[in-house]
Formats: structure tokens, C-alpha cells, sequence
């Protein structure tokens, strides 16, 4: 990671293209027509040497050529765009030729553009570069949804929630998960989660300048089911966080995740400052009425600062004791619904701090978060079988697999 990107905001360009001649033209093209971007070229001369280089990662943008040595025409970008698509990497063809079908047929199987390489220059080949980059970061960031998660009072739970459910939707979408620790203050979740990320937030902040996939893959922790996590800044109560470096750095590192679950802490300046980067406020709260107080300032607080009630979700979590009201009535006092209700679960909790792992999945907490996770991820409501319906399911199983030999008929 550290050999390159040192300075600038960098494009990292692979060119395949057997000419030499050409290569050392685009060379020369990309080295004058930097601007605010610096391009980092890399060049292989065939299809194999390609795809081994984008194998090795770190490739920002293919420049194809499609006649090559060991492949040709639609194939040579057909065997491209299933290594890098797969990657989310665009493909800009540079092709000799300006055969209006192959451009189209390139383009519709998915190239980010056709260049013809008579036709092609400095000023025209950097801009194709640099808007594929931008189009292709845009799309990808508006894919990912970013879940912040706040405590309306100390205490409350918001870690516990944040860690859970960023597992549990790792667990029930398989998607590619990130859970961030931003609280400042406290900074638990790594120790909840049973890992010891080699490095801290404070260290992307510090190397937000060339902090590329490979760069932020080396900060994370992974737990055995490959959801990451990110460690607290660990300010330890100074107030000078650089909001505006967190959000880039959250900015960056977006893309690489399909959910990025964020651990707030508490309503501060910088959880304020982060807000705009959410789709989604979880504000976490107990059932005693201090808290349930608190929550209802939060919401206050969110709404002035700017976010629709259709994007906070409460939660009562109640860690200490049963509520004393309804969640209709809860619905009533914070004027919006009450998105969960979840279980004390004390002994399963404390199991799960002293063997440094979250929660088991068997857990009446995980259920209820899973049950959270599915629904934020749109996905339909597991079954809640009963044990009676498992029994019969069972003996309906047993039937079949000891029932002669049948054909079944239509109808
Ligand atoms: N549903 C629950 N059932 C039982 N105990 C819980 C539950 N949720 C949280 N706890 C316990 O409450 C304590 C505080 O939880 P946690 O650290 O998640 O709260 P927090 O709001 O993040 O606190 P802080 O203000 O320090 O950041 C922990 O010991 C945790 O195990
Ligand atoms: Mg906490």
C-alpha cells in the first residue's frame, strides 16, 4: 500500500496494450494532463499479464486495447470484464479500430466508454478517466447505506445494538459489512467484538491522503464471518476530532461496503457533523424515564438538525428492566414509531464479554436483531416456527423418506 498514492488524490490506470509505442504515448499523455488528479499507470502487454494485474488489486480504471497477443476483439474484453466487473472496475476500450458495432456492442456488455485511438489525446483520455472514476465512485456510494447509531443517554445499550446489528446484517445478506467505531469517548466495540484491529481510525485520518482499498484493508479487523471493524479514534474526551477528516475518510472508504453501521456514541458535535453522511439514525434508548426523556430530546435534536423522522428509528432496548409503557404509547410520546422493542438478555451478554465474542446467534437479543436487520435490508420476516409445527414438519419428513417409491403426476 505504500508504494503509491503518496501524494495527491491519485487515479490508479491499468493500460493493456501489446504496442510499446503506444503505451509510452499514453505515458506521456497522462503525465502532463494531471490537474487535480495524478494518474499512477501501470501497463501489461497481454491478456494474462492483465488480468494478473488486476488480480493484485489496487486498479482504479482498465484501459483495454482489445488486439492482443494471446486474444482479440469482443474476447479480449468479454475475459476483462468478467475479472473486473466482478471487481466493480471499470473498462474504457482503447481500440484501433472505430467500427461503429463492436464499440456498441462493447458499450452494451457493459465498457464505460469506446476510444478510438486515432482519434484520442491528452485532455480527451484524461477527462474519460476521471469521469469513469467519478461516475463509477457515485454509483457504488449510492448503493451503500450508512446506519448511525445513537445513544440517547449513557449506557443505553448503543454499542450492544450497533455490534449487533452489524453482524446480524452481515449474517442475513451476506453483503459486505463495515461496523465503525466513532465514539470518542468510550471506543467498545472492538472489545465487544472479541478482535484487535491493528489500527485505529485515528490512523485512516492520518493516512486519508492515499487511503485506497488495500491501505484500509490493513486498518480493519475482520471477525471469523469477514464482517470488518473499525476502531475507535480514541480521542479519549478531547473535543478537537476533525469531523470534517472522519467524514472524508468515511467518504472513501463507502464504496467498499454494501452497510456501514457507525457507533456514534452519544449526540456531539461530531456525531452532528456526521449526520448528513447517514441514510439512517438507530436512536437506542432504555425504558426507565430519564432515558425515555433523553430519547425524546435526541429526536428533537435530529429533527432540528435536519433528518426526517422517516429516517430515525427508535429503539427501546430494555436492558434493565420491562417497560412500563406500551410501544404504542412510546409510538405516541416521540411521535414516531417505535422501529423495535429488544429483550434483556443479561446472561447471554455477559457470556459473550467473557469469551470476547458477540452474542450467540441462538441469543433472544440476536433473534430480535436479526428480525431488525431483515427489515432494514427489505428482506421478508423469517418464519417464527412453532415447536409444535416443527414437530409435524419433522414427522411429515420422516413419512416421505420411508414412503415406497413414487412417480407424481400432473394435476
Ligand atoms: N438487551 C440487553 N440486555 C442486557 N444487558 C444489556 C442489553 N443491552 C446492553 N446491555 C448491557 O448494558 C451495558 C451498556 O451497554 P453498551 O456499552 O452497549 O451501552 P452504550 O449505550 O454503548 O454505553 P456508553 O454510553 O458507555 O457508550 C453493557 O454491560 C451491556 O452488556
Ligand atoms: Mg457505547
Amino acid at each position: 500500500m505504500e508504494k503509491k498514492r503518496m501524494e495527491q488524490s491519485s487515479i490508479s490506470v491499468l493500460l493493456i496494450e501489446d504496442n510499446p509505442e503506444f503505451a509510452q504515448l499514453v505515458l506521456s499523455w497522462l503525465a502532463t494532463s494531471g490537474g487535480e488528479v495524478a494518474f499512477a499507470l501501470s501497463w501489461a502487454d497481454s491478456l494474462a499479464g492483465g488480468l494478473g494485474e488486476i488480480s493484485r488489486g489496487g486498479v482504479d480504471v482498465v484501459l483495454l486495447d482489445l488486439g492482443l497477443p494471446d486474444s482479440d476483439g469482443l474476447g479480449t474484453f468479454a475475459a476483462i470484464q468478467k475479472h473486473a466487473g466482478a471487481r466493480g472496475i471499470p473498462i474504457i476500450v482503447l481500440s484501433g479500430s472505430d467500427t461503429e458495432s463492436l464499440a456498441l456492442q462493447t458499450i452494451q456488455e457493459g465498457a464505460e466508454n469506446y476510444l478510438v485511438k486515432g482519434a484520442c489525446n491528452a485532455p480527451l483520455l484524461s477527462r474519460a478517466l476521471r469521469y469513469a472514476v467519478a461516475k463509477h465512485t457515485a454509483e457504488v456510494a449510492s448503493r451503500t447505506r450508512i446506519v448511525g447509531v445513537i445513544g440517547a443517554k449513557g449506557g443505553v445499550g448503543a454499542t450492544t445494538i450497533a455490534c449487533t446489528l452489524a453482524t446480524e446484517l452481515r449474517v442475513q445478506t451476506g453483503k459486505r459489512v463495515l461496523l465503525a467505531d466513532l465514539d470518542v469517548q468510550a471506543g467498545l466495540v472492538a472489545f465487544m467484538m472479541g478482535v484487535d484491529p491493528p489500527y485505529s481510525f485515528q490512523y485512516a485520518i492520518a493516512n486519508s491522503h492515499r487511503l485506497d482499498q488495500s491501505c484500509w484493508n490493513a486498518i480493519v479487523a475482520r471477525t471469523p464471518n469477514d464482517l470488518h471493524i473499525a476502531a475507535s479514534p480514541a480521542y479519549l474526551g478531547h473535543d478537537d476530532v476533525p469531523a470534517e477528516t472522519i467524514r472524508q475518510v468515511i467518504a472513501m472508504v463507502q464504496p467498499f461496503y454494501d452497510w456501514v453501521v457507525l457507533d456514534l456514541g452519544r449526540l456531539n458535535k461530531l456525531s452532528v457533523a456526521l449526520l448528513d453522511r447517514t441514510n439512517e439514525v438507530f436512536v437506542v434508548t432504555g425504558t426507565g424515564m430519564a432515558a425515555l426523556y433523553e430519547a425524546k430530546r435526541a429526536v428533537g435534536a435530529l429533527a432540528k438538525a435536519g433528518l426526517g423522522g422517516e429516517r430515525i428509528r427508535l429503539i427501546v432496548n430494555q436492558a434493565d428492566q420491562a417497560p412500563t409503557l406500551q410501544q404504542r404509547d412510546m409510538s405516541s410520546i416521540f411521535g414516531i414509531e417505535v422501529y423495535a422493542m429488544v429483550p434483556q438478555d443479561t446472561a447471554e451478554l455477559q457470556k459473550a464479554l467473557l469469551a470476547r465474542k458477540p452474542p450467540a446467534e441462538t441469543s433472544a437479543l440476536r433473534k430480535q436483531m436479526a428480525e431488525v436487520a431483515r427489515r432494514l435490508a427489505g428482506l421478508p420476516k423469517k418464519k417464527n416456527r412453532s415447536p409444535l409445527s416443527q414437530l409435524l414438519s419433522l414427522s411429515e419428513r420422516f413419512h416421505k423418506s420411508t414412503a415406497p417409491d413414487r412417480t407424481v403426476g400432473v394435476g
